[in-house]
Formats: structure tokens, sequence, C-alpha cells
């Protein structure tokens, strides 16, 4: 959907003295993302957030973390309304880019896509509940993930059910990579 440039947030960024002059280098649909400072040679975003459950996703004591999960450095709380509907949170995370078309990454961030996507398929007559079951699914079946990608999912999986949010593993800008090539969810969860 996020092809759709009416399904993108079109707010101004908030006006915030962090974010007085930041590049912005993205946008979805409820997420502004600016260029932050690099601390000790690591790039850091803000990721200005609209959506409850994706402020839950990156601050929530219980939120999930490892591996494969956004390294975050601060919340720097919130900054005015979005059109949402919802405060703007300002949240500083480690930069993270696109995934490439080919290597290790992308490979398993397809498999992730289409297997969710068939499981999807699979579970459509549960209408709401579909996501979270085929979520289920990628997590308890054999797929042949590396343990570290199992346990993420399973840890998503849990985050989904405390946090009543649904799974969105499909958008392939949802998932992306550090420059070492480490896959990350990113933005794997939305509101129901
Ligand atoms: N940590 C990050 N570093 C760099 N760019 C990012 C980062 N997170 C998101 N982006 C970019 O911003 C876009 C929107 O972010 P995303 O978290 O997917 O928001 P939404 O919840 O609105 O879909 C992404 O598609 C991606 O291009
Ligand atoms: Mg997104």
């Amino acid at each position: 959907m996020d092809e759709n440039p009416a399904c993108i947030i079109t707010d101004p960024v908030p006006d915030h003295p962090l974010l007085k002059g930041r590049k912005e280098i993205g946008r979805g649909e409820s997420t502004i993302v600016l260029e932050a400072d690099t601390v000790d040679g690591q790039e850091r975003v803000y990721k200005i957030l609209s959506s409850p459950t994706d402020y839950a996703y990156y601050t929530a004591e219980d939120r999930p973390t490892g591996r494969h999960f956004p390294v975050v450095f601060a919340d720097h709380g919130a900054v005015g309304r979005s059109s949402r509907g919802y405060p703007f949170h300002v949240v500083e995370v480690e930069r993270l880019y696109p995934l490439p078309g080919a290597g290790e990454a992308a490979e398993v961030a397809t498999k992730i896509s289409t297997s969710y996507f068939d499981a999807c398929m699979m579970w459509r007559n549960l209408a709401q509940d579909m996501g979270r079951i085929a979520l289920h699914h990628l997590a308890v079946t054999p797929m042949g993930w590396a343990d570290t990608v199992q346990q993420s999912l399973q840890a998503l999986e849990t985050f989904s059910d405390d946090y009543g949010a649904l799974p969105d593993l499909i958008k392939a800008d949802n998932l992306m990579m550090r420059k070492d090539g480490t896959l990350v969810f990113s933005d794997p969860v939305f509101m129901e």
C-alpha cells in the first residue's frame, strides 16, 4: 500500500528543537524518518511515530530485542499530535538500509514474506486473526530458519499477542538491514 501516495502520512515534521533542519530519509503510512547525528561511528535516525503500536514496539519494556530487532538509543517523548489522531513520539534508533536485490539477508526476507503470505492464504477464513495465526505458523513450523530468525519470529508473535498488534511482513520495506548485512525487523507490526 505504500506505493499509493494517499497512504503515506503527509503531516509536516513536528516542531521540536531536535528535529529542526534534519534531512528526511523516509516516510511510511504512519512514520516520518529523519537523519540524526552519528555517535561513535554509529549512524542514527529519529523515527517520528504516530502509531501507538509502533511506539510500543520501539519503547516497551518487554519489546522484542536481539540480533534481528532495531537498536533503540533514546525515547525523546511526545511532540504534538498527528493527523492520525495520536501524539507523535520521537525515538532515536540505529540507521538501517533497504535490502539489496540479492544476498543472504534479502533471501531470508523474501522467504519470510512469501511464507507469511502463503500462511495468510491458508488461514484467510479467520479474517481478523489471519495475520497472527500465519505468524504463529511461521514461528512453529520447521522451515530451515536460523535459530536467531526463528526466535525473532516467536518474539514477534508474543509481542503481537500482548499488544493486539497485527504482523506486517509482506511489504518489503518493513524488513531492512544493518550495514554488516544483518536482517532487521524494522516495522513488522501495525495497529488493529
Ligand atoms: N531505522 C531506519 N533507518 C533508515 N531508514 C528507515 C529506518 N526505519 C524506517 N526507514 C525508512 O522509512 C520508511 C518508513 O518507515 P516505517 O518504519 O516502515 O514506517 P511506517 O510505520 O509508516 O510504515 C521505511 O520504508 C524506510 O524506507
Ligand atoms: Mg512500514
